[in-house]
């Protein structure tokens, strides 16, 4: 009985927040734009993971690269469903995926490697919790 719980609870995380396009068709979540539109925080997210794709390669040719997204729009853009993100946690999260992205751009040299790392376990708890499906893909931004 408890494996059969456990084994929806599942199913149901990884439908409300799929790593594939695919799953966005079926979703039929009640938002105020079209479904078959990605959300504006899709859409950030992704210019994010492209952006730290870019960090990563150049912190790995030796540069010193500067984050280009906007990240305080994690607070402000609308998402698919509205539940990902009201919760304090997303908050919390949020603010500390914040405070990461402050300490990158203004770490010296020596220390970027580490800020990256920092930030992209940022990535990470926050995606653990609220939305599981990319995490798969963003763990290909470790160095
Ligand atoms: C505070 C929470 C939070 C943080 C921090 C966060 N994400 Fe997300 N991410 C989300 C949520 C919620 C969604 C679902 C957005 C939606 O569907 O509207 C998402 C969606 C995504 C997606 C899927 C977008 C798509 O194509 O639908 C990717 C990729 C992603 N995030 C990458 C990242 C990367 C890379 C970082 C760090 C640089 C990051 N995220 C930081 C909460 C977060």
């Amino acid at each position: 009985m408890r494996i059969f719980f456990l084994t929806i609870l599942c199913a149901s995380l990884i439908l409300a927040c799929g790593s594939e396009q695919v799953n966005e068709e079926s979703q039929n979540t009640p938002s105020v734009f079209s479904p078959n539109e990605d959300s504006e925080l899709a859409l950030l997210m992704r210019f994010m993971y492209d952006d730290m794709y870019r960090l990563r390669t150049e912190i790995k040719a030796g540069k010193h690269p500067k984050i280009t997204f906007p990240a305080k729009e994690l607070f402000t853009a609308e998402p698919t469903d509205e539940n990902q993100v009201s919760s304090d946690h997303y908050h919390l999260l949020g603010k500390a995926f914040l405070a990461a992205v402050n300490q990158f751009q203004e770490s010296d040299y020596s220390q970027l490697s580490e800020h990256y790392e920092v930030l992209v376990e940022s990535c990470m708890s926050c995606h653990q919790y609220s939305c599981p499906g990319p995490m798969r893909r963003i763990r290909n931004l470790y160095l």
